[in-house]
């Protein structure tokens, strides 16, 4: 498969063909990503929670997430690579925002930055696209938020905040983000917003089957933990049972010194082994 470019993801959005985005924090995450047809590889700043044991995304710095984009980049050439701009570091100014984002493409390696946000981040998607650094926006359900929202809760399901959302996500296009991620808000207006705009794609995290493609968090999608289920997530895999399984095994074939067998063990000729005894 060829590269894949922004302008062939419109494409699909025009053919109606669902788009596939998936996140990667590692090198065999992001050769998994490119050897299974995933159209979109993103970095999300969920590797806070699922790869680096913070409670919250906020915790999360620049550096640390350039680490993780580096070593998805190393592993990523076909899908286009997306990375999140990590809590406060488009906030504080546009000049700023650029700086971050010039880093975390020239540093990191990714194609495309994402950035949380409604009306209040239009000037620095704008000054960001201007200068050439594509923008995904992500409307709705802003974990990076969750504090001032008083939980992870679905956006957007009364009348008012139903209008922001959508209202965020025009601006959001007219300021020339190129797609925007659309996270825990009602079926219906996940379908309204994505037939409301001209030109951006529209992918979702629970946010119904009708927006222009999908996204998963990768240890969600795979079932490494078992923990807390968002409504919106399915677990295609079942990798926690795997990795119980091998642990287990292993420690109990080490007590029970069955492992390792003479098979996994080197041998030495004899006469030598005679010569070394002496
Ligand atoms: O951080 C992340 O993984 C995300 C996706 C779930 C959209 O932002
Ligand atoms: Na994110």
């Amino acid at each position: 498969r060829k590269k894949v470019t922004i302008q062939e993801l419109q494409q699909m959005r025009v053919a109606g063909k669902p788009i596939a985005m998936l996140t990667a924090y590692d090198y065999p995450t992001a050769r998994a990503c490119e050897a299974h047809g995933v159209d979109i590889t993103l970095v999300g700043d969920s590797l806070a929670q699922v790869c680096l044991g913070y409670d919250d995304t906020t915790r999360l710095t620049l550096d640390e997430m350039l680490h993780h984009i580096r070593a998805v980049a190393r592993g990523s050439r076909t899908p286009l690579l997306v990375a999140d701009m990590p809590f406060g570091t488009y906030h504080v100014s546009a000049e700023d925002a650029i700086r971050n984002a010039v880093r975390i493409v020239r540093e990191g390696g990714a194609e495309a930055v994402k950035i949380e946000g409604g009306l209040e981040v239009v000037e620095t998607v704008k000054r960001l696209t201007q200068i050439g650094i594509p923008v995904m926006a992500h409307v709705g359900l802003m974990p990076q938020r969750h504090v001032m929202l008083s939980g992870f809760r679905a956006q957007g399901r009364d009348a008012a905040g139903a209008m922001d959302v959508l209202r965020s996500a025009l601006a959001l296009e007219e300021a020339g983000a190129f797609a925007m991620v659309l996270e825990a808000i009602p079926h219906a207006l996940g379908t309204y917003i994505t037939k409301r705009l001209q030109r951006a794609f529209t992918i979702g995290i629970g946010a119904g089957a009708e927006t222009d493609g999908q996204v998963l968090v990768w240890d969600d999608m795979v079932g490494t933990w078992h923990g807390h289920q968002a409504r919106f997530v399915r677990r295609f895999a079942d990798v926690k049972s795997e990795v119980e399984k091998g642990v287990r095994g292993y420690v109990e074939a080490v007590r029970e010194r069955s492992f390792p067998a003479s098979s996994e063990s080197y041998g030495m000729q004899k006469a030598e082994w005679e010569r070394f005894e002496q």
